[in-house]
């Protein structure tokens, strides 16, 4: 490829968070980036075709202060993408993806995703035509193969070519998928990890950033994993606990965190949210994705009750959030009375 491009360095994957559908949208990312300044977030999967017919918008609108942010794309029509890519990087995105790794039977109908495994050329041909189409990085996620391949042929092919064309960085979730007979949820547990793989990829292609992906799940394990590859990528375990991103700038980058804990972490939240309600966006739609903040401390349950009950009422405002909090502070209160 010769097009430009503002390289950010191997550093800008040492730390992300996945892509999820349903899970890291505006306004999850708007939380988690209040945990850690400098992971990098990742949009849900949005369709090429969303973007450049779709309510952009609505689709992938963003605020600023989200960035580092990556818009991943689904696709498999390399003009499509590219046109897709362009309105990202207009947007202000700092990086596209192309996933290459969801398994879901809706996405196999149109021939993307994690079948994309099977056809490294068609994949190498969207991401030159994306990469041709912005000057910020193009990268791929992608599985280590799916059903019947085997998957130091699969992955290294697929690697290979779209290094060749363009793409900055690749992110492995280190699993295969296997398209007949599980469910998506099912594909992100059963197929067997195989992490020394992704690490022997990363041998094999010293110059490309690669960060390895799936069942990390804490950032002692996360560390272990940067002996052997540029970056890591949570997805569950930082959702499922976002308290661990508090960790992630003082223990991964050497930086200071940006917040001492949880509850510092719900008052910083709540100019956010308060601006949200004002503009009509509904608390329960911010709040879902606070659910899991005091995990394992006491009032934890308490805290997840009220959320999930007077969050979603009409009207429901920053007082039901400021009430849920409570339960947990007059716990831990009174654990140390
Ligand atoms: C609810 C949910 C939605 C997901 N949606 C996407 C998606 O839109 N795009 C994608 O590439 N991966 C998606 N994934 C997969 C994650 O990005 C990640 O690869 C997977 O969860 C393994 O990482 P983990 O073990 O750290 O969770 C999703 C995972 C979950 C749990």
């Amino acid at each position: 490829m010769t097009s430009y491009r503002s390289e950010p360095t191997p550093e800008a994957w040492r730390f992300s968070v996945a892509p999820m559908m349903d899970w890291t949208d505006r306004h999850c990312r708007a939380f988690h980036r209040l945990l850690t300044r400098r992971a990098r977030l990742y949009t849900e999967m949005v369709t090429a075709d969303a973007v450049v017919f779709g309510p952009r918008e609505r689709l992938i609108g963003f605020d600023a202060f989200e960035r580092p942010l990556a818009l991943q794309l689904g696709g498999s029509d390399p003009g499509r993408l590219a046109q897709a890519a362009g309105i990202g990087a207009d947007f202000g995105y700092d990086e596209i993806n192309l996933n290459c790794g969801c398994p879901s039977d809706r996405v196999q109908s149109g021939r993307f995703g994690a079948c994309l495994m099977r056809e490294p050329a068609l994949v190498a041909e969207c991401v030159a035509a994306m990469a041709s189409a912005v000057k910020i990085p193009v990268t791929v996620k992608c599985r280590i193969g799916v059903d019947e391949q085997a998957p130091r042929e699969a992955l290294f092919a697929l690697v290979e070519a779209v290094e060749r064309a363009g793409a900055a960085a690749v992110v492995v979730h280190a699993r295969k998928a296997w398209l007949e007979g599980l469910s998506p949820k099912d594909n992100r547990t059963i197929p067997p990890l195989d992490y020394p793989l992704v690490h022997a990829l990363k041998a094999a292609h010293p110059s490309l950033p690669i960060a390895i992906n799936g069942g990390l799940d804490d950032l002692a394990a996360a560390r272990a994993q940067l002996w052997f590859v540029d970056g890591v990528m949570l997805g569950r375990a930082a959702y499922q606990n976002p308290e661990l991103l508090l960790g992630v700038d003082p223990q991964i980058f050497d930086a200071p965190a940006p917040l001492s804990d949880p509850f510092s972490a719900i008052e910083a939240y709540a100019p956010y949210v308060e601006r949200e309600l004002a503009r009509g966006t509904r608390l329960h739609e911010m709040t879902r994705h606070l659910l899991g903040l005091f995990a394992g401390r006491p009032g934890a349950r308490l805290y997840r009750r009220k959320l999930a009950m007077l969050a979603t009422r009409p009207g429901a405002g920053l007082a039901v959030l400021r009430e849920a909090v409570g339960a947990v502070a007059r716990e831990a209160l009174a654990e140390t009375a």
